[in-house]
């Protein structure tokens, strides 16, 4: 390696979760740690982190605290963007198909994203390091609109602004939790009402500011736009941007969605070298086989949370 190449790290979707919760998977805590475990012997310049890091920090703000914590032991710089896990589920003001989910009710919320912001600040951020320009902001707020909504697109059409009018000396990378869209940019508006349909409604940003996004990376020359929350990985190469569909670390999802979709679960690191920029798929070195833990999956009513399951009181 010469003087001019580093690495950097982007990891998301780990949600480890606690034995102090109604819920807990010790296989998803198992394989964070191997995660976090490769990560550190990587020894990046810093590490992204793309959301849902925990399993219910909208409702314990400690499983923020301790996920910090760890960050912080890590011994690297690290950026954060909150997921649906961490700070609500996008907006919308109908209810889905799933009598066991009440999606109005899951929505990000003034203070739930101030919960989130008061452990790892703001929920929209930029910085340069050496020659790479990265940006990162909650997507859960378009729609809402909540006052967090305009300030966030205020900071976005600076960004625009910016980072269009600059010369290009740098790479440019943008992360958000959910994916641009699912097959096609163009791809019609998901109905959340219809079986069918609500799954491609919830792993994307909504139709309606699909293309207003589209248009300020584009303008922003984007370089590539890292995505989570769905869990399975999946490259898009659209508008001379690249799409990089994020795996998870704990489990995987929507594995029958494409026929080249990867549900291994692990990491991305990228080599900069100059003007190279070359990323790579790290899969954990061990899958935990852990079958163990209790509580429901998904997005469970408040009745369906039972704490006198907790392995830790
Ligand atoms: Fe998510």
């Amino acid at each position: 390696m010469n003087d001019d190449a580093w690495s950097f790290v982007y990891v998301t979707d780990m949600q480890p979760g606690s034995p102090k919760s109604y819920r807990f998977r010790p296989s998803y805590l198992d394989n964070w740690k191997t995660a976090r475990k490769q990560i550190i012997e990587i020894k990046p310049d810093f590490m992204l982190v793309g959301g849902d890091i925990t399993r219910d920090g909208t409702l314990h703000v400690w499983e923020l605290e301790e996920m910090r914590a760890d960050f912080e032991s890590m011994g690297i710089p690290y950026y954060v963007v909150p997921g649906n896990m961490d700070a609500g589920n996008k907006f919308t003001d109908l209810e889905g198909p799933h009598a066991n989910r009440r999606d109005t009710e899951i929505c990000i919320t003034s203070d739930s994203l101030e919960r989130f912001e008061s452990v790892f600040g703001p929920h929209a951020w930029s910085f340069t390091h050496k020659n790479l320009r990265v940006s990162g902001f909650c997507d859960m707020l378009l729609g809402s609109d909540l006052p967090e909504e305009r300030h966030l697109k205020a900071w976005l059409e600076a960004q625009r602004s910016e980072q269009r009018e600059n010369p290009q000396r740098e790479h440019r990378i943008w992360i958000l939790h959910y994916a641009l869209f699912a097959d096609a940019p163009d791809e019609p508006a998901w109905d959340i009402r219809k079986t069918e349909e609500y799954t491609g409604w919830y792993f994307t940003v909504d139709h309606a500011h699909r293309d207003w996004l589209m248009k300020l990376f584009i303008d922003a020359h984007a370089e590539r736009v890292i995505t989570g929350h769905i869990h399975c990985r999946k490259d898009y190469f659209v508008n001379n941007i690249h799409f990089d569909l994020a795996p998870s670390t704990a489990f995987s999802q929507w594995d029958d969605r494409w026929p080249d979709g990867d549900p291994t679960l692990g990491f991305f690191r990228f080599d900069v070298n100059g003007p190279d920029m070359k990323r790579s798929f790290v899969p954990l070195r061990t899958v935990s086989q852990r079958t163990d833990g209790y509580g429901p999956g998904g997005h469970p009513t408040p009745e369906m949370r039972d704490y006198s399951l907790a392995w830790e009181k």
